[in-house]
């Protein structure tokens, strides 16, 4: 895969070149990579190429020893310092970490470590997750925080201790009786994914250029020369290492170190281990990798430390890099390829995606060939071409987008992709409203087949109405044969019709129709969802069948009543009236009952002995004796709904301790406040009729 790196231009004087013209070649492609990357936060292309290109360097020079210059960027440690922030001196060098991609990297490192040691017996490690942020100390001075300082080149960083100060959960004073009289912390100071979506929404709204990642953004947060800005963003930092020290207490081990950090207030991920021989390693590392998309913030691997400092200091360094720790890294979630075509999308509401035609790439595990360009101001603001060379991310299970475009790989004919007039597929007008990203086909699902396609699939997946084998395929022929129009038409079926579908036998037709059959019976809340109505999901579709009895008083709901559900604000109103007010929705809803679809007419939650029936809670602050889990699980087995935030639609706030800023609005809009007994004995009590 790294050879698809280097790309057409550059492989045929590669064939040609001496060790020598390619060393000096990745040294100037390296350093002009890590300028961008480390000084004008503005990578050029993901890590994985950059680690490919260091990697060939370094091993170019382990076999020409000779090749080594004193300038090469292999022999130091980062970037260069910014010339606006003054400079620091580090005590102890602020150095970097080897890289391992896969078990033999990793048997081969305890190996090294364990002959370094003349050990016998497996190792003890402790392992910390490997952050993808910057490398930041901080130094306190007996007990107070005194400065900051990015790592720069290893040697001589920037010094930040204005924004750094912004850090909420950096603590300014040690907590402890007997402060150490110089401690330098070591860690990573990093943006939460949430944080870093809010912050991109806002720079969005406000007309800013918005960041490509979590990583850039602590970086452009941290590099602000007016720290008021840097108070705005959410930055947060994790400790995983020690500069200098002088005090009386000396941790023995990194896992005593991190224990003496958090008993003085100093953030440590929760997310570590101590383990013993390289398996544990290999185990630690594939849970982490099931758990990287649940976790809050960005890491691209994990970093395994001998846990003894005498050990570690037995091994000692090598060039720029510890021989007692390694980072093992995830397989890269950014790949480069090229856009061979940009088409475009019809989905069941009509929304107009633009998708790009990808030559087929590996990236985070799995082959991709599409990627999602979202709408066409996407396109505009990233400037992508058809011909383009772009880096694709894919993170998890998220559709696969393209992050950006490689301006300077572009080739002469690259084309402009312009936005078709007409519907590929019905032919109708593609209209965009004003206040609306995405462009839409006016054709609705009647006329157009692939919004007819998408509802139906929406009407018979997994979460609505959950019929078996009534999948894309099977809706796809059923709709291009004409056979079907509607949701309703799926229960006129029969096994004679489903017979003619391609690759369909008896035994598949008859369970289509028993699934079919045992969908009729469900929930009020599955109906509404599978309405395919636009803005309401789930959540918004199961408030709906509390509130309403039945069917009929929501299909003649006005915007008022509407208005009272709890998840209900003026867009979904409007999506709900104007849905209802299409006689031939109403139909289909008619017909969808009349063919045997049913639910229970009072559903569980309207049973009126639970005391909470139709109330939201909002919680706030510690309580003292039910965890947050807990405290909303009494709430919803008495009937009620615990919500985020304080409204006027919120029925009671339960505050405890430290209650902040929901607590105030509640007083401020007159909401009864609740403590936790309080909460108890209504849950105890028989609801007010
Ligand atoms: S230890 C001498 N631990 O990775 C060893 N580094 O590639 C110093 N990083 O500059 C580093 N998480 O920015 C260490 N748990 C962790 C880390 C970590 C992220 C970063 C750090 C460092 C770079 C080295």
């Amino acid at each position: 895969m790294q050879d698809d790196f280097f790309t057409a231009p550059e492989s045929a004087d590669r064939l040609l070149s001496t060790p020598a013209s390619r060393a000096a070649q990745l040294r100037q492609e390296i350093n002009r990579h890590a300028h961008a990357y480390y000084v004008a936060d503005a990578p050029l292309v993901p890590d994985a190429e950059y680690d490919a290109l260091f990697l060939e360097l370094q091993t170019l020079e382990l076999a020409h020893p000779e090749l080594i210059t004193k300038d090469t960027p292999t022999q130091r440690v980062g970037g260069v310092a910014l010339p606006e922030f003054s400079q620091v001196q580090h005590a102890v060098p602020m150095l970097s970490l080897n890289n391992g991609f896969d078990v033999a990297d990793i048997m081969a490192f305890d190996k090294r470590a364990k002959d370094g040691l003349g050990a016998q017996e497996e190792l003890e490690y402790a392992i910390d997750l490997k952050f993808d942020g910057l490398a930041i100390n901080l130094r306190y001075i007996d007990g107070v925080f005194a400065q900051a300082a990015t790592r720069g080149d290893g040697y001589t960083g920037e010094d930040v201790t204005e924004n750094i100060r912004t850090i909420r959960s950096i603590p300014l004073r040690l907590n402890t009786e007997h402060p150490p009289a110089l401690l330098d912390v070591r860690g990573e100071v990093l943006m939460f994914k949430a944080d870093f979506d809010s912050l991109n929404q806002r720079q969005r709204s406000a007309g800013n250029k918005e960041f490509a990642n979590p990583r850039n953004a602590a970086a452009g947060s941290l590099r602000q020369l007016d720290s008021k800005i840097t108070s705005q963003r959410s930055l947060r930092f994790f400790a995983y290492g020690i500069g200098a020290l002088e005090a009386d207490y000396l941790p023995l081990s990194h896992r005593d170190l991190l224990d003496w950090y958090r008993s003085l207030g100093i953030p440590v991920c929760e997310e570590n281990a101590v383990v013993r021989g390289a398996d544990a390693l290999l185990s630690f590392y594939t849970q982490i990798q099931q758990k990287r998309t649940s976790l809050a913030y960005e890491i691209d691997g994990v970093v395994y430390k001998i846990n003894a400092f005498s050990a570690q200091e037995k091994l000692g360094f090598v060039s720029r890099a510890p021989r007692f720790a390694i980072a093992h890294k995830f397989p890269a979630q950014e790949a480069l390829t090229t856009v061979l075509d940009i088409e475009v999308q019809v989905g069941r509401t009509g929304a107009i995606t633009p998708v790009a035609r990808l030559a087929p790439v590996f990236v985070g595990g799995v082959t991709v060939t599409n990627a999602t360009l979202h709408n066409e101001e996407e396109i505009q603001r990233k400037d992508i071409r058809i011909g383009d060379t772009v880096s694709v991310r894919r993170a998890g299970d998220v559709i696969p987008e393209v992050v950006a475009s490689l301006i300077d790989r572009r080739p002469a004919n690259a084309a402009v992709f312009v936005m078709p007039s007409l519907c590929p597929i019905c032919g109708s007008l593609i209209v965009k409203l004003e206040d609306e990203a995405i462009a839409r086909c006016s054709g609705g699902w009647l006329k157009c087949a692939a919004q007819k396609k998408g509802a139906l699939f929406h009407f018979a997946s997994r979460k609505a109405m959950n019929i078996d084998g009534v999948g894309e395929q099977l809706i796809e022929q059923l709709v291009d044969k004409q056979l079907i129009t509607t949701a309703a038409d799926l229960y006129q079926l029969d096994a004679v019709t489903l017979l003619t579908m391609d690759r369909m036998a008896e035994k598949s037709a008859a369970n289509i129709l028993a699934a079919l059959e045992s969908s009729k019976s469900t929930s009020l809340a599955r109906f509404i969802y599978a309405l395919g109505i636009r803005h309401v999901g789930e959540t918004t579709a199961k408030d709906l069948a509390l509130s309403f009895a039945d069917i009929d008083a929501l299909m003649t709901a006005n915007e008022e009543r509407l208005l009272n559900v709890t998840e209900v604000g003026p867009v979904v109103a409007k999506s709900l009236l104007q849905f209802f007010a299409d006689q031939q929705n109403v139909d289909i809803v008619r017909q969808l009952i009349a063919s045997g679809v049913h639910w229970p007419k009072v559903n569980q939650f309207n049973d009126t002995s639970l005391p909470l029936l139709g109330k939201t809670l909002v919680l706030t602050g510690s309580l003292p004796n039910l965890s947050r889990e807990l405290a909303s699980a009494l709430i919803e087995k008495n009937g009620g709904k615990v919500a985020g935030s304080v409204s006027k639609k919120t029925s009671y706030v339960v505050a405890g301790d430290d209650a902040g800023s929901k607590l105030l609005k509640a007083r401020e809009l007159n909401i009864p406040v609740l403590t936790e007994s309080e909460l108890q004995q209504l849950c105890n009590s028989i609801p007010e009729q």
